[in-house]
């Protein structure tokens, strides 16, 4: 058990796990960001993203600098928890779920990627099921949004068979260049025609009372 609830939540499939990103799991990850395994082709990332640094050094310590600096904003407004996805005992990729005015309005948007070596054989999808679990069973949410540029074939996939509605899209720009992004909206309702009972939640309570909820 750790001392601070928020890296204390884990969320287990009977496919995988999440953990809070602690920094020992963080850094059994980093040769993943090292190798260039997180980056894809066409570049899935909108501005500013340190995976986009070409020097492997840089890169991970630019990607660890945006997770302390994320981990360390909390408020009820705003906040990100980040988990490091475990398959079979082995960090693969990340997990991050993000509260913008939470209490007010009840949404959480996602963000993910998986090490290339595992994509394509159904891990995202369960990871996403994974996180909306403790997002709508665990924390309560209303709806859960997600976008990905319009020639992201793996995260939309995954946003298309999990039932989220697209929701318009907007602009973004990726590596300096303008990029249309793909909206989608998943309401709780439309969870709950899916909602799975083979998923458990750990550590809930002690982190919705950090997150005042
Ligand atoms: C997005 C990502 C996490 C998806 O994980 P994944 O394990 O590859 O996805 P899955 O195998 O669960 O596939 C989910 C669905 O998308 C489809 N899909 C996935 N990758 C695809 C691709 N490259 N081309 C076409 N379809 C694809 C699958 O066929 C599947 O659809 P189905 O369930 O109807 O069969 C992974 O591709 C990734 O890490 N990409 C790079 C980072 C990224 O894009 N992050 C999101 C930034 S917004």
């Amino acid at each position: 058990m750790l001392n601070y609830p928020l890296l204390d939540v884990a969320v287990r499939t009977p496919a995988l796990e999440l953990r809070g990103a602690s920094d020992v799991l963080l850094d059994r990850l980093a040769h993943v960001v090292r190798q260039g395994l997180a980056a894809a082709d066409p570049p899935p990332y909108d501005d500013p993203m340190s995976l986009y640094e070409s020097d492997p050094d840089v890169r991970v310590e630019k990607w660890l600098q945006s997770i302390w600096r994320g981990r360390g904003r909390v408020s009820p407004d705003a906040w990100r928890l980040y988990f490091v996805v475990l398959l079979d005992g082995e960090p693969v990729g990340v997990q991050d779920l993000i509260g913008d005015r939470f209490a007010d309005v009840g949404t959480v948007t996602t963000f993910s990627w998986l090490s290339s070596a595992v994509r394509r054989r159904g891990v995202g999808r369960e990871v996403r099921q994974a996180i909306l679990h403790l997002a709508f069973e665990g924390l309560g949410a209303k709806e859960a949004s997600s976008d990905a540029f319009v020639d992201n074939a793996g995260s939309n996939g995954v946003s298309r068979a999990l039932g989220y509605a697209e929701n318009g899209t907007d602009w973004a720009t990726r590596q300096g260049e303008p990029a249309l992004l793909q909206r989608w909206r998943l309401t709780r309702d439309a969870w709950l025609t899916q909602r799975r009972d083979d998923i458990e939640l750990d550590g809930v309570e002690a982190a919705r009372r950090t997150l005042s909820l």
